[in-house]
């Protein structure tokens, strides 16, 4: 049996990823000398196979699911197929690492992943399409809302085009442009009619066309407000039926996703209730996410002093936000290992952050906490960040063990 690693692939931890799922997957194998076949030296299920793998396009001359889902596609970006593109959010990570993580930690049908900083819901929808039970916590409902969005859609695309008519034709153009206009009259005009929409799933995704034309003005891409609005509109709609098709195609069994507002810190879960972790923190202070999501915040109505308060990584100012952080974290990766089963896996995807042209030590904090406490470090993967030369050249996955 021989695998084919994608096209694109071209760097050594994604080349190191591709050789442990397939290991995980219980493949003994050797590269070939070219670095892109992999050959199997004895017999393996290669439907089962077909189905799982993120890194490989091709067994035995066969297209694996994963190659198949990635044709589904909106934007230019290899990353950002089926609902994944929805929202520019800032510190995605890859869809295809995490598809390739869950194969490494053997996630399974019956498990559910956790991932307490969900962002913009990347772990939740790589779960659901590999069939695997998912929650994602935040604290920003930002996030909440475009994660549930990506993964819910799907389940009520008639009525999403029951509605598009009445907001997005027939729409009367007097009563769209309130939203220069003073605080008091904003939820008039297309808010206030998209708050009216009954349905939640439905009301949600107009509440995100809404919220990426917010952003989009607010980087100044489109000036346009309602035009912006409408093709979102359109593209959100077209990328959930390409979801359908590609459910449909491959008849994947989906797997449930949870999404909820909530904080890190303190997670309302059992002791020993989920089969794996799999997340990517703030890093330290690097990012603040509430200014970086102010726009869409303010737009669905919060105070963003307020909102700070709970946020990790943007409280304080430089040495004490560090402190502060480190502190915050702590409590995170003690309630990270309180919900995780014995025996199972907790991936974080890290870097270091820098402060006045220091380069802070994450990282090796983390790994030093996670391993004070209890968690086994299995494995400690480089992996480069393409196109952030400047900000940060790498980041580290780090595979503990409880
Ligand atoms: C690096 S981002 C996660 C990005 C995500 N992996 C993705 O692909 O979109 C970190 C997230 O942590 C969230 N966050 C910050 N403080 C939090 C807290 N106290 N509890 C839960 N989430 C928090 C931020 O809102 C942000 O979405």
């Amino acid at each position: 049996m021989e695998f084919r690693l994608f096209e694109n692939v071209q760097f050594i931890y994604e080349l190191v990823l591709a050789q442990h799922e397939l290991s995980a997957l219980g493949v003994d194998f050797e590269v070939g000398g070219d670095l892109r076949t992999f050959e199997c030296k004895t017999t393996s299920d290669s439907a089962a196979l077909k189905k799982r793998l993120a890194y490989f396009d091709k067994v035995d001359g066969e297209t694996t699911d994963y190659a198949s889902i990635v044709k589904h596609n909106r934007t230019r970006s290899p990353n950002q197929y089926l609902t994944h593109w929805i929202y520019p959010y800032k510190g995605k990570y890859h869809p295809q690492m995490i598809r390739a993580l869950l194969n490494v930690i053997g996630a399974e049908k019956c498990d559910v992943i956790l991932d307490p900083f969900i962002g913009s819901g990347t772990t939740s929808l790589e779960c659901q399409l590999l069939g695997i039970d998912s929650m994602g916590i935040d604290v920003s409902q930002v996030c909440v809302l475009i994660s549930k969005v990506k993964s819910e859609s799907i389940e009520v695309i008639p009525q999403i085009e029951k509605v598009k008519k009445s907001l997005c034709e027939d729409y009367p153009e007097t009563t769209l442009f309130t939203f220069d206009s003073p605080k008091t009259q904003k939820k008039e005009g297309l808010s206030q009619a998209i708050n009216n929409i009954e349905n939640e799933k439905v009301r949600n995704f107009y509440k995100v066309a809404e919220l990426i034309a917010h952003s989009d003005r607010s980087r100044r891409r489109k000036k346009d407000f309602y035009q912006s609005f409408k093709n979102n509109v359109e593209k959100m709609l077209q990328s959930t039926k390409d979801f359908k098709n590609a459910v449909e195609e491959l008849s994947l069994p989906l797997g449930n996703v949870k999404i909820d507002l909530g904080d890190a810190r303190d997670l309302k879960l059992k002791s020993e209730h989920v089969d794996g972790i799999i997340t990517s923190p703030p890093y330290s202070i690097a990012l603040d996410y509430v200014k970086n999501d102010a726009h869409a915040l303010e737009a669905l109505g919060y105070d963003l002093k307020k909102v700070r308060e709970d946020f990790i990584g943007v409280r304080g100012t430089g040495a004490k936000k560090v402190k502060v952080y480190n502190e915050d974290m702590r409590k995170c990766y003690d309630e990270m290992y309180r919900v995780l089963k014995t025996g199972k896996h907790c991936v974080i995807v890290i870097g270091n952050a820098t402060l006045q042209g220091q380069e802070l030590k994450t990282v090796d904090k983390t790994v030093e906490y996670c391993e004070k406490i209890g968690f086994k470090l299995k494995k400690n993967m480089d992996k480069i960040i393409f196109g952030l030369y400047n900000v940060m050249q790498k980041e580290n996955i780090l595979i503990f063990e409880k």
